[in-house]
């Protein structure tokens, strides 16, 4: 009989189709909105491998529950959604997918990084409001980006892309800071290793590109945002929970720092009546760094490509936990 695969959101076709193709049996949740809590476990446990989104909640509990899976292969390159420590007790591979969207997210980073430098969203804000008057020599000034210091946190796939846009657009002075040193990204990228303090103090842009774990959960607070520059931007399109946004906005208002661009926030989604919505020096994003026809498609094909990679060879594409496989 063949192996029953759920998806547990419409995404592109291609998910389904190279699944098909391979003669599986799919199931694809038909609803515009994510599964309940409940719906995801009557749903899994008529199937045997899970092709989930990061609106799932797959934590300890649903693990306990549907330990029979074969397999959980992630729509996302983040998978702070899974409790992979659980999965992994239960022998389940837990499977991501990075590079495919790297590019895009790096633009979101690097649009907002502009768009803030200049009060893009602000300036828009006042057409829509019929408030363009007359040419403003000294009003709503921005700066410029050239020449000025990038600050990376967390150098991997889709932070070093960060720092060759911004490098070869605007020839900025790149530094970063990882919990180890890359130096094979160093190279590439020319960007200089830095403890996190300096990073705080020397950045007029700081772009965080990391991964939410216990670690930097609410790293940027309002400890950290005292240490940056007052003239500096902090950009997150990672996850929201990497910032504490009370203090995000609290730095805003007391101009600790100028701007920021977030396409992540905390919590998400963000209701209309944020403060943040409201500052010049802020733009916002609806968490649309892999929002490209080429990015979910490629994330659609990998998320596919690993279930059935993992039931013809034992091995997915890309796996987050191996030490499941094999034992
Ligand atoms: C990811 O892949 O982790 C993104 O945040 C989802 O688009």
């Amino acid at each position: 009989m063949s192996k029953k695969i759920l998806i547990t959101r419409i995404i592109p076709a291609i998910a389904g189709d190279l699944l098909k193709q391979a003669g599986f049996d799919v199931t694809v949740w038909p609803s515009d909105k994510p599964m309940t809590k409940e719906e995801l476990i009557e749903h899994t446990l008529q199937a045997d491998a899970l092709l989930s989104l990061g609106s799932n909640k797959l934590d300890r509990s649903f693990f306990e529950t549907c330990k029979h899976l074969d397999i959980v292969s992630q729509f996302a390159v983040g998978y702070d959604n899974i409790d992979v420590a659980a999965a992994t007790n239960f022998k389940i591979p837990v499977c991501n997918t990075p590079d495919v969207l790297s590019e895009a997210t790096a633009d979101v980073a690097f649009g907002l990084m502009i768009n803030v430098s200049r009060k893009m969203f602000y300036h828009h804000k006042q057409i829509l409001k019929d408030e363009w008057k007359q040419f403003e020599p000294l009003k709503n000034l921005g700066f410029e980006l050239s020449g000025k210091t990038l600050g990376i946190f967390g150098l991997g796939r889709i932070g070093s892309i960060m720092a060759q846009r911004c490098k070869g657009a605007y020839g900025m002075d790149v530094i970063y800071h990882n919990r180890k040193r890359n130096p094979e990204l160093e190279t590439k990228t020319g960007a200089r290793y830095v403890d996190f303090d300096t990073l705080l103090r020397e950045s007029d842009v700081l772009s965080v590109h990391c991964a939410l774990t216990p670690e930097t959960r609410g790293l940027f607070d309002k400890q950290a945002f005292s240490k940056m520059k007052k003239t500096a931007v902090f950009i997150n399109t990672a996850r929201g929970g990497v910032h504490n946004e009370t203090d995000l906005i609290e730095a805003l208002q007391n101009k600790t720092i100028w701007g920021a661009g977030l396409d992540v926030t905390n919590p998400e989604p963000m209701r209309a009546d944020n403060p943040l919505l409201e500052m010049p020096n802020v733009a916002v994003l609806p968490h649309i760094g892999s929002a490209t026809i080429e990015a979910r498609t490629g994330m659609a094909r990998l998320a596919a490509e690993n279930i059935i990679s993992f039931y013809k060879t034992g091995k997915p594409v890309t796996i987050v936990n191996p030490e499941v496989l094999g034992s």
